[in-house]
């Protein structure tokens, strides 16, 4: 008698997602969707939109900068990880001068776990502009 209630509630939920995914064409919507949210409730998004420069560069075009160095053989996959974690944790400036004027991102951490923050990072470079 209990289940029904649940298995009501988790078929609501997951059409409700189906609705809401923000690009249905986009191939990997659920790892997006899901990457979005906690970049939402990480407040990420006050300041970074996907396609758009807010007050931080595009994800989009932070994708592409460090995917093409990965691509190209100038740096890791592991070095712009790391290098991308600890920004977002600590906080900085200077490589996005030209999108944002030299604006400088407030530190993340500790109000952000370093486990979220690693998974942000490997969802900023999972997007795939173009
Ligand atoms: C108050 C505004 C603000 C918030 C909040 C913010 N950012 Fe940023 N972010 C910036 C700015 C400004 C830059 C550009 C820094 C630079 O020029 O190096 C930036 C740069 C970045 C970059 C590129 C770093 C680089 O060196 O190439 C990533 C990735 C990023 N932010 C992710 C995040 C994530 C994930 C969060 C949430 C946990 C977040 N940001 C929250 C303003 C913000």
């Amino acid at each position: 008698m209990k289940i029904y209630p649940l298995l009501l509630a988790a078929t609501l939920i997951s059409g409700c997602n189906a609705s809401n995914v923000p690009n249905a064409s986009r191939p990997d919507t659920g790892r997006i969707s899901e990457g979005l949210l906690l970049a939402e409730k990480s407040q990420c998004t006050s300041c970074h939109d996907l396609d758009t420069k807010v007050i931080g560069p595009s994800w989009n075009d932070v994708s592409s900068r460090y995917n093409e160095m990965i691509r190209s053989g100038r740096e890791s996959r592991k070095d712009v990880e790391e290098m991308l974690e600890k920004k977002i944790a600590m906080g900085g400036k200077g490589n996005w001068v030209s999108a944002t004027g030299g604006m400088s991102m407030p530190p993340s951490y500790p109000k952000v776990s370093r486990e979220n923050i690693r998974k942000l990072v490997e969802y900023i470079l999972s997007l795939k502009p173009n």
